[in-house]
């Protein structure tokens, strides 16, 4: 039998409303409410190949063969997937992030997001887009969020995402201020958990998040900035709080990340349209307007610890490419000597 192959593409998210918990009902559904911006120059591409003379799952990401923790999540999510098409044969699986790999920047969101539709359309499985993030979602929540472009919401306890508004619904900037690249320290579901546990805070922000969610679906509904960045800043102080009142803390933020929180509530009082959001890391994303990115970009390439600035517009659906020319492109970058 000849190895079933496809190759898709998705965008990471950022969540302009913030998710941090799971649901007691188990499933990795969330606690809260969550509505991402999906970022159109954050892209993961993934090729799956599906073949019976595997003996197991191999899974490259970025030129590097995963083991351990890595490899087990993917092969969990294939898992679901061979379960439903009754085909038991092994994937070869290969990734590459054109951005720095879990530092808070989404990649699980874009990566498990390009799996899931590589993997499901390489099986034949025609299940609509929305089905797909129920899948995608049970190998990184956040990941049923980038199977589509634009604004997207994930409700409380949902089992799919669904799209509130496709990318040039708005035409805002998101501008990624990395302050650190490695890999983060705590993962996010290990974070969720512990934080669940110990903070004294978690119960109130599982009270506050539905009402923030709303405001800010409110503002995307509106193209209201101001109401957008209010309720997004309150989403991440809120969402941090109960990360840094665990016991121990978990502390995402760096000196540079709150120096630059300072800093953007200055600029928005002096009457620049930015506002910021942090994730289960260090680096901080700014909303700007596309009138105003230019002059927000220059401004934080200027800052002490920030060493690079990556601009994203709301980026498209995951889609599917074709295997042809994009085998010899990823073949490049993985072996340069090609
Ligand atoms: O679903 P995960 O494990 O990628 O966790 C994402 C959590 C946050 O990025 C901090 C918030 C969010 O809603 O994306």
């Amino acid at each position: 039998m000849t190895p079933a192959s496809a190759r898709a593409e998705a965008c990471a998210n950022i969540a302009l409303a913030k998710y941090w918990g799971k649901s007691p009902l188990g499933n990795n559904l969330t606690a809260v409410p969550s509505l991402s911006l999906t970022l159109d120059s954050l892209r993961t591409r993934t090729e799956v190949s599906f073949d019976g003379a595997l003996r197991e799952d191999s899974v490259v990401l970025n030129g590097e063969l995963l083991q351990g923790k890595g490899r087990e999540r993917v092969t969990a999510l294939l898992d679901l997937l061979r379960a439903l098409t009754q085909d038991s044969r092994r994937a070869r699986v290969q990734s590459l992030n054109d951005f720095p790999t879990a530092a808070g920047l989404a990649s699980s969101a874009s990566g498990f997001a390009a799996l899931t539709f590589a993997a499901a359309r390489a099986l034949g499985l025609s299940t609509s887009r929305e089905q797909l993030t129920s899948i995608a979602r049970q190998g990184s929540a956040s990941a049923g969020r980038s199977l589509f472009g634009g604004f997207v919401e994930l409700p409380k306890e949902a089992d799919t995402a669904t799209r509130l508004a496709p990318p040039e619904h708005w035409p805002v900037v998101m501008l990624v201020a990395v302050v650190a690249a490695g890999p983060k320290p705590i993962a996010s579901t290990g974070g969720m958990i512990h934080t669940a546990l110990t903070s004294p805070y978690y119960p109130a922000w599982l009270e506050a998040a539905p009402r923030v969610f709303e405001e800010v679906k409110q503002g995307v509904l509106e193209r209201d900035f101001e109401r957008v960045a209010l309720g997004m800043e309150h989403s991440t102080r809120l969402m941090h709080a109960t990360m840094f009142t665990s016991l121990p803390p978990v502390l995402y933020l760096k000196g540079p990340t709150v120096e630059l929180m300072h800093a953007i509530t200055a600029r928005r009082h002096a009457g620049h349209p930015e506002a910021y959001t942090m994730d289960a890391g260090p680096n901080v994303k700014v909303l700007t307007t596309r009138e105003h990115a230019q002059e927000t970009e220059e401004f934080l390439r200027g800052v002490p610890g920030v060493t690079q600035v990556l601009r994203c517009a709301p980026g498209p659906d995951a889609t599917l490419l074709s295997l042809e020319g994009e085998l010899k492109e990823a073949q490049a970058i993985l072996d340069p000597a090609v």
